[in-house]
């Protein structure tokens, strides 16, 4: 089952202007987890708003799993598309942790003896049961995220789109929010589509896509991806740090294959020091 689909899908945010996504044909399947990768501009953003109904089409259609997003069905599409932002603060409306991750769900009007039960259950899953009470001001902005993530899971979306939601984060707080959503993809079978910078997190996905200018261009394994070293210059792309240290390391005269593992690059080294030692 395919969870979104894009058919040809063109958008442009000004009447006549330059299409900011153009001509898009992709899809995620049901369970799948994706990384979106791409310099500033290349149509990220637009892309996942296009994919929970918060932009619609100028032209060619969306479907979440199966069903055309319109106008009527938006409804249908945000409760099944759960998006977090990149921003922390701009995300939480109540002062109080549990009220803030019940706000959506409130929303929607689900019943208040059942928003306890869910609340409960998206601050376990994202390992924040113990600040139900907490003030959100006083948190660290992974625990703001991670609240945010909440508040989404709290309205049971079968999919969740984090839009650069580590982009402000320190790399502790990062580690936590990518350990929730590969959690949450991989145990509660949720569709996860990881828009993001950050190379590192990118080859957690089952699959990369890569977009330039509002076209996807490459797309594939994300080890594969990294390989092509010609296509991520063109599009602007950094590697992720350890093949940073491979290359480094061949500069400096040292016969190293590219790695993703830090256990197999060790290896590598102690070898080739060892090596010049006899
Ligand atoms: N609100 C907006 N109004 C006008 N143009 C926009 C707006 N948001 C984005 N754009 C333009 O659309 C294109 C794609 O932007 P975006 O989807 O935000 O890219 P990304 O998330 O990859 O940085 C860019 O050229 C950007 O300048
Ligand atoms: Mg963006």
């Amino acid at each position: 089952m395919k969870a979104i689909e894009f058919c040809d899908v063109g958008f442009s945010y000004e009447e006549k202007g330059t299409f900011a996504i153009n001509g898009l044909n992709f899809s995620v399947e049901e369970g799948e987890f994706v990384a979106v990768l791409g310099h500033n501009g290349s149509g990220k953003s637009t892309l996942a708003r296009l994919s929970n109904g918060l932009l619609m089409p100028d032209r060619g259609v969306v479907r979440i799993f199966g069903q055309t997003a319109t106008a009527k069905n938006l409804y249908d599409v945000r409760r099944n598309v759960g998006i977090v932002f990149q921003n922390p603060d701009n995300q939480t409306v109540a002062s109080v942790v549990e009220d803030d991750v019940a706000f959506g769900a409130e929303n929607i009007a689900v019943p208040r003896e059942e928003i306890g039960v869910r609340v409960q259950e998206a601050l376990r899953a994202v390992g924040m049961e113990e600040f139900r009470g907490a003030t959100v001001s006083r948190l660290s902005g992974g625990q703001k995220q991670r609240v945010a993530i909440a508040g989404v899971l709290a309205l049971r979306p079968r999919i969740m789109i984090l839009d650069e939601a580590t982009a402000m984060l320190d790399p502790r707080g990062r580690r936590e929010i990518v350990d929730v959503v590969t959690r949450l993809n991989r145990e509660e079978k949720i569709t996860v589509v990881l828009v993001t910078h950050f190379m590192e997190e990118a080859l957690l996905a089952d699959r990369a896509i890569v977009m330039n200018r509002g076209e996807i261009v490459m797309t594939g394994a994300p080890a594969e991806i990294f390989r092509r070293r010609d296509a991520l210059t063109a599009y602007n792309l950094s590697l992720p740090r350890i093949l940073r240290i491979c290359e480094a390391l061949r500069r400096g005269g040292m016969e190293i294959e590219d790695t993703l593992e830090g256990e197999t690059l060790a290896k590598e080294i102690v070898t080739c020091v060892s090596g010049q030692n006899t």
